[in-house]
């Protein structure tokens, strides 16, 4: 019940099991690769390419970052929070010239004053994260993504907690690059990065003045090799394209299903499920007697970020539900990482099925560790909501 890597679905995981497949055969490319890439625009709602490449959230981030910016670019960062701060760091690396808007940790976004920042900087990208893993916070990236359209900007947007488990518009937001990885809502495997690409960011890259410095990791070079002409790309239609990197066979047959399964629950099903799940988990937590971290108008539905009760360790939380219930939950980070626990809903883990034994352990562990509550109380609450539902 950590907010990921999550549970994987058992198809995903027989996906696995199968010999060596050549990357560059048509059989895997054609058979296997393209299929799955189309079907997930439908997941991203995007009508752009989504490039799958080795990796994980953070090659994503840093993909993105390398092929739109060059040294001295202004780049507004939203941070909110320890990926915010990773988003920052990442665009250190890449030389941008950087300002940080900083958001209080679990607290609302400012939206009149970084509009009023935007328009201060005119920077060339306005970075966000969708949903704070660390702090357990959705924050608003309809309006974000409005912000960086009035000032000109790209928009940059990490969804690694969010795809698949709770809206993410890319198309309808304004979405230039939308970076996440596989081993979240997605419920496929950690070892896969994945980035939409909108016509405005391919133009930025065009532009460029200096090629990106990373090989592996230039999207530009993944259009010129990779995506056919029809959509956008370099490669003429039904000509022999080449991998910019070799694609990792037996996560993309597992990524392959998993997004099968996604298409066939539905995404407005899925986000559902994922808001009941943290629902009953918020209402069973508060009836224990405990708080969420953040403001109420964030919660997020695939991560919640719990206080702590006072004179109760966050890590002997989580080390005594492990080894006495067989349950997983994740302490905060950085500078909550000794003040909360956080407990994530994603992908098959948003269900009644997890979050009530989650509860009871919770429960039982914070009995032993000499926090009491009303017996059954948090599985009662969550169990209303389920049944509400
Ligand atoms: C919001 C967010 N961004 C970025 C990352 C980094 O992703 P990865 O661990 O897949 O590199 C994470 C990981 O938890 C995350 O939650």
């Amino acid at each position: 019940m950590i907010p990921g890597p999550t549970e994987l679905p058992p198809p995903v995981i027989q996906a696995l099991n199968r010999p060596a497949a050549i990357q560059y055969d048509d059989s895997f490319d054609l058979g296997m690769l393209e299929p799955t890439m189309l079907a997930l625009r439908d997941v991203f709602q995007t009508r752009n390419e989504v490039l799958l490449m080795p990796g994980s959230g953070r090659t994503a981030l840093e993909a993105g970052a390398t092929s739109v910016i060059e040294p001295g670019d202004r780049v507004l960062v939203v941070g909110a929070g320890q990926f915010g701060a990773l988003m920052r760091d990442i665009m250190n690396r890449v030389g941008a010239a950087w300002t940080e808007f900083n958001v209080e940790l679990g607290q609302p976004l400012d939206l009149k004053a970084l509009a009023a920042e935007a328009e201060r900087l005119r920077p060339k990208a306005i970075t966000l994260v969708h949903n704070e893993t660390s702090t357990g916070t959705t924050y608003p990236a309809a309006q974000v993504g409005e912000i960086a359209r009035r000032v000109g900007a790209l928009f940059m947007l990490d969804t690694v907690s969010a795809i698949a488990g709770i809206d993410v518009r890319t198309d309808e937001w304004g979405v230039d690059l939308n970076m996440t990885g596989s081993q979240k809502c997605l419920a496929a495997p950690l070892g896969l990065a994945l980035v939409s690409v909108s016509a405005r960011a391919w133009e930025v890259m065009e532009r460029r003045t200096q090629p990106a410095r990373s090989w592996s990791y230039d999207l530009l070079r993944w259009r010129e090799h990779w995506i056919p002409e029809s959509r956008g790309g370099k490669v003429k239609d039904g000509a022999p394209r080449r991998q910019p990197v070799s694609i990792p066979t037996h996560l993309t047959a597992a990524m392959q299903v998993a997004v099968r399964l996604i298409l066939e629950e539905g995404l407005r099903q899925r986000f559902r499920r994922h808001e009941v799940a943290a629902s009953a988990l918020r209402a069973g937590v508060q009836a224990m007697g405990l708080e969420l971290f953040p403001d109420a108008s964030l919660w997020s539905n695939t991560v919640s970020c719990i206080v702590a009760p006072k004179n109760v360790e966050p890590p002997a939380v989580v080390t005594r539900m492990r080894d006495q219930y067989g349950i997983l939950i994740g302490t905060g980070l950085d500078k909550i990482r000794t003040t909360t626990l956080r407990i994530g809903t994603m992908g098959i883990t948003a269900s009644p099925l997890y979050v009530m034994p989650t509860l009871s352990a919770l429960e039982l562990t914070l009995r032993d560790l000499g926090y009491k509550s009303e017996p059954g109380a948090g599985l009662t609450a969550a169990q209303r909501v389920f049944a509400d539902a």
